[in-house]
């Protein structure tokens, strides 16, 4: 196990900037295009940032699913893979590690985190149950949907405020949880689903302790606790350096009791384990057996469930990596640097600042959008065009249509610029807040999105959307003339 160091390193000069506790020794080269060009091709794109070519992307912010740095130790541990249809060692190995970590008995893989809700919703949730969760996540929601369940939403006041101080604005409130409980009847709930580092609030952790007072809960209701730990490793900084009684606890020790805490835990690994696939963990035989044809079904044998073993192994040492806070301190500290640098231009982004990636409040910075022209992301297509700078839309955009065909209107226009583990220099987080800067002060020529072609269900991925006006055009122009000679 790696030694976590717990220490901030501080400049004697007092600048407060991150300080990268790696080096770089292989690099993917990087293009910036012309303006011209990047409006050309978020026209293409129709105006969806998911749908642009990497090749014409400078600065790929989407996500950090998947695209995380790896490390040495994971490179290395992917060529001891043992390639075998059934019985494979790299499944015992991964197998071991998890229980190691999380103190569960069983292992499901699965080829990555929406498997994972694709079995679970699939084991637990029924026509007209309820899930109950501190908040949704897009891919979660649309599983349990899909099969007739629905969503209950359990957080606390603070925790849709982009500007607020509380801590943890991913906790339950337990009086919201008690009453959806008795409202519901606790036989007609699938499960309560804990989000950490939620998601769609701007990437905002859950206290140890709210995870404890959900779990005595569940347990007196006897309802199912279902942890989605995909965005674990940010969470569990969070709970070392804002939790009080957490301060002086190893990190295994912390995630060891969030283990205990849970009846079952899945995750993407392509957030936790820094590599590329999925798995569910649990100690109970009845939950395991319910699930495990699931996986053979969807899946894959039980001991690859769709995934590479040679990812398999990758993430075997990512996870071990995941407890040693060197690590897991780097996104935290890079979305401050980044979110402090936007706020130094008056620019808003939500507070405080949480994990995965800064979030730009659209709601606030594009105000004179309405919601139903998605100003978020509107947003997102400005902030490419002003910079090859490839942020995610998360709003109305990223909200499924009622049954009625009327929006559903988000309860956030948010705009992430994700910063992957360790991709990034500090320079390029300085080149951000740069052009974010520049289209701050040319806000009032963003425009809205109106769809050209709408996908039914997930839109947000391969939706097209034209911009209402010119103003993509103009603000390309405006930049030119900034700019003269400038990318
Ligand atoms: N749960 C959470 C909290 C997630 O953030 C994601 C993915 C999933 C489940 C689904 O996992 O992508 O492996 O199927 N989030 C990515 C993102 C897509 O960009 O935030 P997946």
């Amino acid at each position: 196990m790696l030694e976590s160091n717990c220490t901030k390193i501080n400049f004697f000069s007092g600048e407060d900037i991150p300080l990268e506790m790696h080096k770089v020794r292989m690099v993917q080269r990087l293009n910036l295009s012309e303006v011209e060009r990047r409006l050309a091709v978020i026209e293409e794109a129709g105006s969806n940032t998911f749908l642009l070519p990497n090749r014409e992307v400078f600065l790929d912010m989407l996500t950090d699913s998947g695209v995380n740095a790896m490390s040495e130790a994971q490179y290395a541990a992917m060529m001891m893979a043992d390639d075998s249809y059934a019985g494979s060692e790299t499944y015992y190995r991964l197998a071991a590690t998890l229980t190691d970590i999380f103190g569960t008995k069983y292992f499901l893989p699965a080829h990555q985190g929406r498997a994972c809700e694709n079995i679970l919703a699939n084991a637990f949730v029924t026509e007209g149950s309820t899930a109950i969760m501190n908040y949704h996540f897009t891919t979660t929601k649309a599983h349990i949907t899909r099969l007739g369940g629905r969503v209950i939403e359990a957080l606390g006041e603070q925790a849709l405020n982009t500007v607020s101080t509380d801590p943890f604005k991913g906790n339950f409130d337990m009086a919201k949880l008690r009453r959806s409980v008795e409202e519901t009847g606790p036989g007609n709930i699938s499960f309560v689903r804990i989000e950490a580092g939620t998601n769609l609030i701007g990437g905002q952790p859950i206290s140890l302790d709210s995870m404890r007072q959900v779990s005595a809960f569940c347990k007196e209701k006897k309802i199912m606790l279902v942890l989605d730990a995909s965005l674990l490793a940010d969470n569990l900084y969070f709970i070392k350096t804002r939790e009080a009684d957490c301060r002086a606890r190893e990190l295994a020790d912390i995630v060891r009791e969030i283990g205990s805490l849970m009846d079952i835990i899945y995750f993407s690994a392509r957030k936790l384990g820094c590599a590329r696939g999925g798995g569910i963990l649990t100690s109970s035989d009845e939950y395991f057996k319910k699930m495990r044809t699931l996986v053979t079904l969807y899946e894959g044998f039980l001991t690859y469930g769709g995934m590479s073993v040679r990812e398999m192994e990758a993430i075997n040492v990512g996870l071990r990596e995941t407890l040693d806070f060197n690590v897991i301190n780097q996104t935290p500290l890079f979305v401050e640097a980044l979110g402090k640098a936007l706020e130094a231009q008056g620019i808003p982004v939500v507070t405080p600042f949480g994990g995965l990636g800064c979030h730009v409040d659209a709601t606030r910075f594009v105000d004179h959008i309405p919601q139903e022209q998605y100003p978020a992301g509107a947003l997102a297509a400005a902030i490419y065009i002003a910079g090859g700078i490839r942020g995610m839309e998360r709003g109305t955009l990223s909200e499924q249509r009622q049954p009625d065909g009327s929006e559903t209107l988000a309860q956030m226009e948010l705009v992430r610029l994700a910063i992957p583990k360790r991709v990034f220099t500090y320079s390029q987080i300085k080149f951000v807040a740069d052009r974010l800067a520049w289209l701050y002060q040319n806000r009032r020529m963003i425009g809205g999105l109106e769809f050209e072609d709408e996908p039914e269900t997930l839109r947000f991925f391969l939706g097209k959307l034209r911009p209402v006006g010119d103003w993509q055009k103009a603000l390309a122009k405006k930049f030119r003339k900034d700019m003269p000679s400038g990318l």
